[in-house]
């Protein structure tokens, strides 16, 4: 996955003047099309000690609001790192989204002025170990992008 064309495309739609709201949206959208192993993705954001899930494409999730410290989105945070799970089932601190999912990938969006947890980029996928380290660098290049738009 190469991130320049979602970029490119939040970068249009900011200087479109589109809301905080419509370039997560633009941001998940872009981030799910880019590729078939991409199944779910989301955005949550930090609302005091819990995750709320504001946008995502793929299946229905009852997950919508993650305490810190719960499942490998919580524990993202409590650990203030980015979490790459080849093996959800590996897991034992696992919220299951839907039975198919194999594979996460959580990447935190943070304010880049003091470094604050601002919320997080989710990615599930029906494959095994699907997250590459590339994956990895290119969903972290859109979570700084994202990150600015927090910057107090
Ligand atoms: N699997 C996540 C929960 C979010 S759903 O996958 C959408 C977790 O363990 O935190």
């Amino acid at each position: 996955m190469n991130a320049d064309s979602i970029l490119q495309k939040l970068d249009a739609g900011r200087a479109a003047g589109e809301s905080l709201d419509g370039l997560l949206r633009q941001a998940v959208e872009a981030i799910e099309s880019a590729e078939d192993r991409y199944d779910w993705v989301g955005i949550y954001l930090l609302e005091g000690d819990e995750l709320v899930l504001h946008h995502y494409i793929g299946r229905p999730t009852e997950h919508d609001r993650i305490p810190v410290g719960v499942g490998v989105c919580g524990s993202a945070v409590a650990e203030e790192r980015d979490i790459n799970v080849p093996d959800v089932h590996a897991v034992e601190n696992y919220l299951a989204c839907s039975l198919e999912t194999a594979s996460e990938l959580v990447v935190l969006i943070r304010d880049p002025g003091n470094g604050a947890i601002r919320g997080q980029i989710d990615l599930d996928s029906d494959r095994p170990a699907a997250f590459t380290a590339d994956d990895e660098r290119e969903i972290r290049r859109v979570a700084d992008w994202l990150g600015e738009l927090f910057s107090d």
